[in-house]
This record gives C-alpha cells, structure tokens and sequence, in this order.
C-alpha cells in the first residue's frame, strides 16, 4: 500500500514509526514531515498540513490507498472532503464532523442537543454580555476561545477581575478569529483523562486511555499548553469508567454524528473529567492527543494499518479489538525556553538521534535540520522523549535518562510527569 500521512509533530513522528513497521506498507510518504520522521517516510516539506488542494493533489500523484491526517488544522482546512471528492479513503473526519474540535460552540451545542454529559455553558461575542454572566456562573470562572488555538485557548480565572481581564483578551484578538466567539462553562471538579476511539462513520472501537500534563511547570504550574507529557495507561481509567464513557459518551458521540449527517471518521479523542457524576465531557478533539499519541503508539501491540484502513473506508466491524501491551509507557516533551508564549527558535540540539536502547524512542516535534546537519529548535514543543517500563517508576525512569543524555541548553522539561499515577502508588 502506499499511505500519506499528513502532519509535521511528534504525533506524526510516532504515527509514521508504527505505520512503517507494517508488512503492509510499499511507500510511506509525510507532507510536510520533520527530520525525524525523515527515517521512516519521504518527506514532502513543500505540502503543508492546511492546503488541502495540495495534499489532494500528491495523494493522487502518489497513488495513495490511504491518508492518515494528524493534525486538526488539515482537518479544520477540509482536507477529508477533498480526498472524499477524489475517491481517497481518509483516517481524520470531515470539515463537518471535525467542528467537534473546531468550534466549541458546536461541540457545546451537539453534547447539550444530545444529552452527553458535559459542563453547563454560554457563548459570548460582546465583552458586555461575557461579563455580565460571570454573575451566573460561579468561580473559577473557565474562559475558551471558540476555534483552534492550540490547546492554549482555555484560562480558568480564579476570580471576577481576572476573568474580566480575560474576556477583555480573547474577545479583543489575543487568539484572532479564534477567538472571536467565546465560551464560558461551568467549572467541573474531579481528575482528567483522555480517551480514544477508533469510528468508522458508524461504529467506535475503544482505544483505551491516556492522561496529559496541559500545564507548562512541575506542580502543574503556569500557563496551558498543547501537553507537556503523557502516560499510558492511566490509573484514572478504571474499567467501571471506561465503561461509562463508552456508553454515556463516546457511542451515543458517534451514533449522534451519524444520525445528524456528519458521520465521524477517524480517531475521536475525547477529553473526560472523572467526576461524582461519572465522566463528564471537558472537549472533544478529532485527531490523536500529542503527546498522548506518542504513548499509544509504542503501547499498540498490533499492525496500526488495517485499524486506520477500515475506519477510513468505513467498516472494522471485521477487526477485532485493539490490543495494548500491558506495560506503562512515559513522555517527556522537552520545550524550547519561553514555551508556550515566547519560544526560542534555532538553538542547537546535540545527542538526539542517538541509540537509547531497547525501552526508548525520541520523536522529533518542532525540529529542523540545519545545511551543516546540525538538529536544531524550530517550534515549541521538540523533542518527546518515551519510555515503556514495567510501572510508572520505571518508566519515568527510564525517559529521564534519556532526557539527561540530550544536550539541549535551549530547552526545558517537566521533572514530574506521572505524578498522579506515582501517587496512587
Ligand atoms: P480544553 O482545551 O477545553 O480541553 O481545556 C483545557 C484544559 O482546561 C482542560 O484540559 C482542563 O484541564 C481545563 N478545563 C477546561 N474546561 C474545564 C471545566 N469546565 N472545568 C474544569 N476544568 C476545565
Ligand atoms: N495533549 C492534548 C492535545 O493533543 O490536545
């Protein structure tokens, strides 16, 4: 077969390394890729993610079987109906379907229209109207740009002059169009988790859970990010709660889609949060979480192919159920300093691509390789450091080791990821 994957992160980096270790595969190729993704696809670095016309167009040119789209940028941009138009199967839903992620008025509207749990909201396009309901709403007052804004368009102000000051922000253009519309919700209490689906228009098969630390600092300090670490599995997940968001979420999710004329193809990533009253959705995203992908991948204990195949053509009622090895498996995100808001560009990384050993793998997220050959910083989030163990000690571990070996003066990571599961002991 030959498959294109869409995307240029870590995500992809770790979708491209499992998809190439498939019997099935006679040329993987990623649009635009990175440089670790590089050992594993022909890169198209000119193709970018959102132009959907120009994915159509390699797709056709390559004879893909399958496309495997990443990121929601391509999805928001309408790639899947591009590649519909030209008789592509597509792993990654329709514009339609996406605006589950892309628009979280969508999302809020279908889940409260459908009766899934979620947190009560409003939306707000006049600052006025957006103050005037924090007398509604009681604190922490929680604040989200409608659109995309990589996972940093969520604050959670602790009081009402805060939350004023960011009302004032989104509303005034910090996040653009993004953020021309805002939600604001009900602030849930309990542990969060991520919880992924395999759909295939009709039907969702489980994948099972990870979780992510969104903070930017150890302690779960500072500002949100798009994930500075994840783990699977996740002792949050407890089959009595897997149980209940596979029937209270994610299949009344997909028959719903389905019945309003947005069928869901592809991954559905549904962000829980385990509360008194069962889970409760917190989003939904229409891509596999980065990191949590990452986990997931070195986790899945069988060919990814036939999996991505069936949901893009639009049947795995023949596939039998995902199959995860029972070990835990860490990320660690190295960032560039001043990540998320400011973060340097173009310092140099030495020790990257080197052999971790047998537990390891470091995928490449925003790298670039410089004309001297030297691995450079060209993004936010780099380098993602996993590591599979016995527990999640051993695991973490391993993946700092690893994160030692790496010389990166450029960059930071969180020293405490899987705290939660280390105490729970
Ligand atoms: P989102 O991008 O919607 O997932 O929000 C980012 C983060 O903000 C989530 O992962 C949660 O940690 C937090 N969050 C969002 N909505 C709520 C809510 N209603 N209650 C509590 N925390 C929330
Ligand atoms: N790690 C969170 C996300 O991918 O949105």
């Amino acid at each position: 077969m030959n498959i294109l994957l869409v995307g240029s992160g870590g995500r992809e980096h770790a979708l491209a390394w499992k998809i190439a270790q498939s019997p099935l595969v006679k040329t993987l190729v990623c649009a635009p890729g990175n440089p670790g993704i590089a050992k594993h696809a022909e890169l198209k670095p000119e193709v970018k993610a959102d132009d959907a016309d120009a994915i159509a167009a390699l797709a056709r040119e390559m004879k893909a079987d399958l496309v495997v789209v990443g990121p929601e940028v391509a999805l928001a941009a309408g790639v899947a109906d591009r590649l519909a138009a030209a008789g592509i199967p597509c792993f990654g839903p329709s514009q339609k379907a996406a605006q589950l992620e892309s628009s979280k008025a969508f999302s809020k509207a279908f889940l409260e229209r459908q009766d899934i749990p979620t947190a009560g909201y409003g939306v707000y396009e006049k600052p006025a109207e957006a103050r005037a309901a924090l007398d509604v709403f009681k604190p922490p007052y929680v604040i989200k740009a409608d659109g995309l804004a990589s996972g940093k368009g969520v604050a959670i102000s602790p009081d009402k002059r805060d939350a004023e000051a960011e009302i004032d922000r989104m509303l005034g253009g910090r996040f653009g169009q993004a953020g021309a519309r805002i939600v604001i919700e009900e602030f849930m209490d309990g542990e969060e988790g991520s919880l992924f689906a395999l759909c295939d228009g009709q039907r969702a098969l489980l994948l099972g859970g990870a979780q992510d630390h969104k903070r930017a600092f150890d302690g779960d300090m500072g500002p949100n990010t798009g994930g500075m670490g994840a783990y699977s599995p996740a002792p949050v997940f407890t089959p009595e709660l897997v149980e209940a968001a596979d029937t209270r979420v994610v299949q009344p999710t997909i028959a719903a889609m389905a019945a309003e004329g947005a069928p869901y193809r592809g991954v559905l990533y549904a962000g829980l949060m385990a509360t008194q009253d069962g889970p409760k959705v917190v989003e939904f995203n229409a891509r596999f979480g980065d990191p949590e992908c990452q986990v997931l991948m070195m986790r899945w204990n069988q060919d990814i192919v036939p999996y991505l195949l069936a949901c893009a053509r639009g049947d795995v009622s023949g596939l039998p159920a995902p199959q995860f090895k029972p070990q835990t498996v860490i990320c660690v995100v190295m960032a560039a300093k001043g990540y998320p808001d400011s973060p340097l560009e173009g310092s140099i990384i030495r020790g990257a691509d080197q052999d971790f050993g047998p537990h390891v793998q470091v995928f490449h997220a925003g790298t670039r390789r410089r004309p001297d050959g030297l691995l450079a910083a060209a993004g936010g989030r780099v380098l993602n450091i996993c590591a599979e163990g016995d527990d999640v000690a051993q695991a973490r571990e391993r993946a700092y080791l690893a994160v030692r070996k790496i010389d990166w003066p450029g960059g930071f990571c969180r020293t405490d990821i899987g705290w939660r599961a280390l105490d729970r002991g």
